[in-house]
């Protein structure tokens, strides 16, 4: 059993990392997008974000930066020191892949689509070209912060990775390690005076197959992020 899980997670792997081939602007491409590098130092504390957190669910329409978004990321699940992560992950056994569903015109220099981020390069994997904000908002029960987000963040866990090791505990760390990582969103969203929310209410299935995921992979939360609306 232990094998299997293995195995099906290394070939799920391989697959998503084949190469994709896009028409832009009429040229035949590869798109895997290099994203800018993180930035450590900032102008807002931990504790200035701690105490300004709250649940935004209102966001204007301009774009989000690749260099906003870049940031997000990293906060959520990005490589640190010692082969480790900005999240703490049972074991260190990273369960969690981080999904991003960008709309039209949502982030400067980057086509609408979803995208897997890779920790280790700090990359983006293009799944699928196109703006999906409708389908992810009517998957979401209508919450209309998830259609107006320019960006949407979505974690979605491979539970064999931690389950393997801890048997069902797993499920109860993979559960406890989206609460990190969505919490990570928030301080990271509040300190670039940006706005989001965690959503947790959405059919698993519509998701799941938005993100291309094969059944086993459990999606846990998606993360409207955008620009603050005025007196938010
Ligand atoms: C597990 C979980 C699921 C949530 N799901 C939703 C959701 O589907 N839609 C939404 O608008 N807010 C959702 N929220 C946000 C909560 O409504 C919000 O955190 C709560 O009202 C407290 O407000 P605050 O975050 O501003 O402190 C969720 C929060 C958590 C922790």
């Amino acid at each position: 059993m232990v094998e299997t899980g293995k195995n099906l997670d290394t070939m799920i792997h391989r697959l998503h990392r084949l190469p994709k081939i896009l028409w832009k602007g009429g040229k035949v491409g590869i798109l895997e997008v290099k994203l800018p590098e993180p930035s450590f130092k900032g102008e807002v504390s931990v504790e200035e974000a701690l105490s300004r957190r709250k649940s935004r669910r209102c966001y204007r329409a301009d774009p989000l930066t690749l260099r906003e978004v870049s940031q997000l990321l990293w906060a959520a699940q990005g490589a640190v020191k010692g082969g480790r992560r900005t999240a703490p992950s049972a074991g260190a056994t990273y369960p969690m892949e981080v999904y991003l569903v960008v709309r039209e015109t949502g982030v400067e220099d980057l086509v609408p689509g979803i995208y897997r981020y890779n920790p280790g390069p700090h990359t983006l994997t293009l799944v699928e070209r196109g703006d999906y904000s409708e389908y992810l908002y009517k998957a979401a029960l209508e919450q209309k912060w998830v259609l107006e987000a320019p960006i949407n963040i979505v974690l979605a866990a491979y539970p064999p990775r931690t389950v393997t090791r801890y048997g069902n505990r797993g499920y109860r760390y993979i559960y406890m390690e989206a609460g990190h990582i969505s919490q990570n969103i928030y301080l990271q969203a509040e300190a670039l005076n940006l706005a989001t929310v965690a959503v947790g209410a959405f059919y698993d299935d519509d998701v799941r197959g938005l993100l291309r995921l094969p059944k086993g992979y459990m999606v846990l939360y998606i993360h409207p992020v955008g620009r603050r609306c005025r007196g938010d």
